[in-house]
């Protein structure tokens, strides 16, 4: 039987990100992973950060690189009926964002747990959580080919949306809220220069499509297409010309074609699990909670569970107060929910969502009176910048 403070399920950017934390503040974890690291650190994601992200990956000590090479963003645009509206951040916040793609951070966070020789238990088998509501959890697994038993004070359940922490819940204590949407995103990566210096949200009558990119010569670019495609159905010939034909004339006069390095089709789905604590299993990130990528939150929502949670485990070792981990759960929903509402409201304004006028007619009223009113592009600002946390 291995002993440790923390258990922490899962080696994405949640658990990786809530190890080093806990290890700069002297708080032992051992992380268990299902899988091996190569295919952890190959997985594709969004790329956009919220100013609070950056803050918490600079006081995890992972952000060096991330502050050379990534892309400082004051505002987006969205593009429809042929014209499109800039979202001014800072002029409206005085706050920008940061691209810097998601398997960099994953890259970090790897080098920086290796540095400090934290113990992490790749392939991890048959993950159970047992006895989080006694004086202390027990994680067992398979590892290594044998059986093995981790004692523990908490657990944190940074195992992603298919991950065994939450599966360890009985049914009658949790409740789980969905909505799926009935499309998709096609993604490609390019190693061509972006379209643009800033992104771009394209509402079309032929469906959504966004510019995005990883650096000045890596571009990232999706369009909406049916939950069934898949990427064989997208040649990069036919996804160039749905980009191009979703885009404002000038935007598609300058999009540079390139092979693609990465496809894929990503279905859209917001989830919430409430409560986010059992007694001493703490869920993080996307074990709790799924939006549609559309303003790229998946990724900040994590980094925001990881800052609540680092913090009370940080004060109950401390101080031996609990407090901070008795208002994790309702500290961290908070936000998820602002931020599934958000990622909703974006979704449904800038999707095909049927071929029902009336729908399509709304959406571009609502596009244009966000042209038109700053309280509205304020709203959109603040929402997409990441709400304010509130204390501690
Ligand atoms: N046992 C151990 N590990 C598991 C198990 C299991 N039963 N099930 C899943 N895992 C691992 C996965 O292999 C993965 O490495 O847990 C990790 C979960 O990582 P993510 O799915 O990336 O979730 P999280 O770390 O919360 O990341 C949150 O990243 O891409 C965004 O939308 C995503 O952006 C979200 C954010
Ligand atoms: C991405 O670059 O992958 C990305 C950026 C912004 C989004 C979604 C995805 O809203």
């Amino acid at each position: 039987m291995l002993r440790t403070q923390v258990a922490i399920i899962g080696a994405g950017p949640s658990g990786l990100l809530l190890s080093q934390l806990l290890h700069r503040n002297g708080i032992e974890s051992i992380v268990i992973e299902r899988q091996a690291p190569e295919y952890v650190e190959a997985r594709i994601r969004a790329g956009l950060l919220e100013w609070g992200t950056v803050d918490l990956l600079n006081e995890a000590g992972v952000g060096d690189r991330m502050m050379r090479e990534g892309l400082v963003h004051d505002g987006f645009e969205l593009a429809f009926d042929g014209r499109s509206h800039r979202i001014d951040l800072k002029g409206l916040t005085g706050q920008h964002v940061m691209v810097y793609g998601q398997t960099e951070i994953q890259k970090d966070l790897a080098d920086a747990r290796a540095a400090v020789q934290g113990q992490t238990l790749w392939e991890a088998r048959d993950v159970v959580i047992e006895e989080f509501d006694g004086p202390r959890a027990k994680v067992s697994c398979v590892y290594d080919g044998k059986p093995l038993t981790i004692a523990c004070d908490f657990v944190a359940g940074c195992d992603g949306y298919h991950g065994a922490s939450r599966a360890s819940v009985p049914k009658d204590r949790i409740v789980l809220h969905e909505r799926i949407y009935p499309f998709g995103w096609m993604g490609i990566l390019a190693d061509v220069p972006p379209v643009s210096e800033e992104l771009i949200y394209a509402h079309h009558s032929r469906g959504f499509a966004l510019c995005s990119m990883r650096s000045k010569s890596r571009s990232r670019y999706y369009v909406q297409c049916p939950l069934d495609d898949t990427v064989e159905s997208w040649p990069d010939a036919r996804f160039w010309d749905e980009l191009r034909a979703r885009l404002p004339p000038h935007y598609a006069s300058l999009v540079t074609e390139g092979p693609s390095i990465e496809r894929s089709i990503a279905p859209l789905r917001s989830f919430v699990a409430e409560p986010m604590r059992f007694g001493r299993l703490f869920l993080v990130g996307d074990a709790a909670h799924i939006v549609p990528p559309t303003g790229a939150k998946g990724l900040n929502l994590a980094g925001a569970d990881v800052r609540v949670l680092y913090r009370a485990i940080v004060e109950y070792y401390r101080a031996g107060s609990e407090t901070l981990l008795d208002e994790y759960s309702s500290r961290a929903l908070g936000r998820v929910w602002k931020a599934t509402r958000f990622s909703w409201w974006f979704t449904t304004l800038m999707h095909k969502l049927s071929s029902d006028s009336f729908t399509h007619k709304l959406q571009l009223a609502e596009l244009d009176y966000l042209r038109e009113s700053r309280a509205a592009s304020q709203a959109v600002a603040e929402n997409y910048v990441g709400l304010r946390f509130a204390a501690p």
